[in-house]
């Protein structure tokens, strides 16, 4: 099944053409097509994303991105589309009426060609969840995952607007274990960046300038990491650890205008990301060791995060489920009869938004025979 899918729900207008198939035990996807095309550069100035500035640039943006789609795939491919698949929510409304207005047009007319086509509405979280599925021109050889022994999986979605960790009972069933209960992780990026005096979007300058600093140099709060009541064992919070940052640069403010202050900021950027990255990983893995978890899956903006790609991938490669499904360290007694666990995360080009992951979302739904309905749902969650 090809489909044609769009994403305009934040500040990237995207569409992709993507080939689906398989049963929901072991979805494949080919991207045959995914154009991107930002307007960081626009909002940038603003530190944020303005909503009326992403519509005005997602309806000039869409039929370019079209014809960019055409004009590189071979003639007739486009005619064979069985699905155009659209995000839905959630995302800044007046961004997600474009991209739904924009798929509708082009149902109608796809329509005439052929009379079996679907329209289907998707949702970005879910986009976020499947994009460690997508793998470009070839089918992805991880839907080894879809074996039923790598369940229960913990799922770990960080991005701009959501901080959820899943219990994943297969590739379409899961339960909210919990989520952030002010900022979201990517949020808190942005937010300290713009106080180092570093671009939107901040996620990427914080790595960058976290590269050159000392992630000891500051002991920034944990927030909730040592929370163990079930009311909030596995919730987030990151608006106390970005106000700590705010604290710690004021009493600064000398010393930020010094010499010193370039290295200054390069440790404060690499305290908060060692901070931030602390929690999930730790909040991630004490989850996969309640629920005996096969896997761990990250998804979203932050996954690409290199020092949090990188210890979970570390942490996880390390750690083995015995046979009775029991979490240990690798190397202790008895390792023959151990299974190691599996770390899974989208390629880097499939961690921002981008439509390939709406298109697996729209496959994975219909195979699920779940409709949504066409219209802007600002506030869908998982
Ligand atoms: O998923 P996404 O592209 O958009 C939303 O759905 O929100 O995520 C964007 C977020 C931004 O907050 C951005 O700063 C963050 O992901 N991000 C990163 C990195 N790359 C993007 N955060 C930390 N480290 C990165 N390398
Ligand atoms: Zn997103």
């Amino acid at each position: 099944m090809k489909i044609l899918s769009i994403e305009t729900s934040c500040d990237e207008t995207a569409m992709a053409l993507v080939e689906a198939s398989g049963g929901v035990k072991d979805p494949k996807f080919k991207v045959l097509q995914n154009v991107v095309s930002s307007q960081v550069a626009l909002h940038a100035p603003f530190g944020g994303v303005v909503p009326n500035i992403a519509k005005r640039e997602h309806l000039k943006n869409l039929p370019v991105i079209l014809d960019e789609v055409r004009s590189s795939t071979p003639r007739g491919e486009l005619n064979s589309v069985g699905v155009i698949a659209v995000t839905v929510g959630p995302g800044l409304e007046p961004a997600l009426w474009t991209g739904i207005e924009f798929a509708k047009q082009l149902y109608a007319k796809f329509k005439i060609r052929n009379s079996k086509l679907k329209l289907v509405g998707a949702n970005h979280m879910e986009g976020h969840l499947y994009s460690f599925l997508l793998e470009q021109k070839t089918a992805n050889p991880k839907s080894q995952i879809l074996n039923p022994k790598l369940y229960p999986a913990i799922g770990l979605v960080v991005s701009g607007g959501h901080t959820i960790l899943l219990l994943m009972k297969s590739l379409t069933e899961w339960k909210k274990l919990g989520e952030t209960r002010d900022d979201a992780v990517g949020e808190a990026f942005d937010k300290v960046a713009r106080m180092l005096g570093l671009p939107y979007p901040g996620g990427p300058e914080i790595q960058k300038a976290a590269a050159q600093g000392d992630p000891e140099a500051v002991n920034f709060p944990r927030p909730m990491l040592h929370d163990n009541s079930p009311a909030g064992e596995y919730d987030f919070s990151f608006s106390g650890l970005k106000t700590s940052v705010l604290y710690y640069l004021r009493d600064r403010a000398m010393e930020l205008n010094s010499q010193r202050g370039v290295q200054l900021r390069y440790d404060v950027a690499a305290s908060f990301q060692k901070a931030a990255v602390d929690v999930l990983v730790a909040k991630t893995m004490r989850a996969a060791r309640e629920f005996d978890a096969r896997s761990v899956i990250l998804a979203g903006g932050v996954a690409a995060n290199q020092l949090l790609r990188e210890t979970l991938h570390d942490i996880v490669g390390n750690t083995e489920v015995n046979s009775h499904g029991r979490i240990r360290v690798a190397g202790a007694r008895g390792r023959r009869r151990a299974i190691r666990m599996h770390f899974f995360a989208p390629s880097m080009e499939f961690n921002t938004d981008n439509a390939a992951m709406i298109a697996a979302a729209a496959y994975i739904q219909i195979l699920k025979k779940k409709n949504r309905r066409i219209a802007a749902q600002a506030n869908l969650t998982l």
